[in-house]
């Protein structure tokens, strides 16, 4: 029998199971929406959805219902917008603890369109802390975005020190943060805010002219298509597993310490991978089951608006704070997200197989 210490996630996963609570997520038709749905139902959670389709899939609900089976009971999903109020409050009707994940994501889409992402983004997180404020959760954990740190040269970033931002995307996420703020000051709500540092993992949206890099590039090769890197291929980013995600939001939530709320915190692996790196990664580990791909070159395009050149975190105000440490590195993540693309979506055991999409950017 081992008598290996538990870890904090270990044992609050522990806790949970004996004493479930219930949590709101919102986006959970998403890729980091529908994971933290998966396992909280796994945990014997009650969990409120809330979702309007705008970038997200039924079918991810589905799959989730699928494979927890009974435990969905404890499940109710709302179709409906943050944009309004009233689908706010009825989501925040009797819920412990809401994960806001709900948001348009993508720099370049919020480039394209200010308006839509400024709309769903800051009027629909207002709406949602008024929401959660009136309906006295517990705590309002959310999700922000490394995009953040815009401008700023340093390196590794560090929460307390932010450029300006670089795209419209970015300022609507550190308005999230400002808001959040004011509303632990003001009202007493208390909040987290996540940085989130370039998420990726099973459920990942490979489809679309807004798909993140790792998809792209796995759909790319999958299907034969040239994979465009944007710029040099030394952009750098500090590529994050889905798991290390998860585990974050059920710390953040539950910490019994209310002097960690306030507050912001990085989430990522503290490393640094090019684009570069990564597409060597992604062919060879896809060539170990498709070896006609281990030649494959990217072609290289320009260097794209509002894209930050280097991205790094530093993770010790996380792991001191909160007690996270990330269970999965690049490779690994990598290794389990290969499997999943490869074996979930390609044999069909998902409704979404692969789809040939348009546009030849990359998005990082
Ligand atoms: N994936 C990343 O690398 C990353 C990095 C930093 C921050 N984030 C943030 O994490 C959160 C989740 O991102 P994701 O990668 O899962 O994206 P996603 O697009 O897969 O999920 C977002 C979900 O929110 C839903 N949504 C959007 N607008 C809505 C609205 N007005 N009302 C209700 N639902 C709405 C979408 O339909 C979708 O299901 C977002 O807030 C995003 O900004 C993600």
């Amino acid at each position: 029998m081992s008598h290996e210490k538990k870890s904090r996630y270990e044992e609050l996963m522990d806790s949970l199971r004996r004493e479930p609570r219930t949590w709101l997520v919102t986006g959970a038709a998403g890729f980091i929406g529908a994971n933290l749905v998966e396992l909280l139902l796994a945990l014997d959670q009650r969990v409120v959805a809330l979702d309007n389709f705008a970038t997200g899939y039924r079918h991810n609900l589905d799959d989730i219902q699928a494979s927890v089976g009974t435990r969905a009971v404890d499940f109710r999903f709302i179709e409906g917008d943050i944009q309004d109020l009233d689908t706010c409050r009825a989501a925040c009707d009797g819920v412990d603890l809401v994960l806001h994940q709900a948001a348009l994501g993508s720099v370049p889409r919020s480039i394209e369109n200010p308006i839509a992402t400024n709309q769903a983004n800051i009027g629909g997180f207002l709406n949602m802390l008024v929401a959660a404020r009136d309906a006295g959760v517990r705590r309002f954990v959310y999700a922000a975005s490394s995009s953040t740190y815009g401008d700023h040269p340093g390196l590794p970033k560090v929460e307390d020190h932010i450029g300006r931002p670089l795209s419209p995307y970015a300022v609507t996420k550190y308005v999230n943060e400002l808001y959040a703020g004011v509303f632990q000051r003001a009202y007493g709500l208390q909040s987290i805010g996540l940085r989130y540092f370039n998420v990726f993992g099973r459920r990942q949206d490979p489809n679309g002219a807004y798909a993140a890099v790792i998809p792209r590039f796995v759909s790319g090769l999958l299907r034969g298509e040239p994979c465009c890197i944007n710029g040099d291929g030394e952009t750098s980013r500090d590529f994050c597993y889905i798991d290390n995600v998860l585990q974050a939001n059920l710390l953040a939530a539950t910490a019994e310490d209310e002097g960690v709320t306030d507050q912001i915190y990085n989430v990522a692996c503290g490393d640094r991978t090019t684009l570069n790196e990564l597409f060597r990664m992604i062919r060879d580990g896809l060539a170990e089951h498709r070896p006609e791909l281990a030649r494959v070159q990217p072609a290289y395009g320009e260097f794209r608006p509002g894209d930050v050149r280097h991205s790094q975190a530093a993770i010790g105000k996380i792991r001191r704070r909160l007690g996270y440490v990330p269970t999965h590195s690049v490779e690994r993540g990598l290794r389990e997200a290969l499997r999943w693309y490869l074996v979930d979506v390609e044999s069909g055991a998902r409704s979404d197989p692969i789809r040939c999409s348009a546009g030849g950017a990359v998005v990082a």
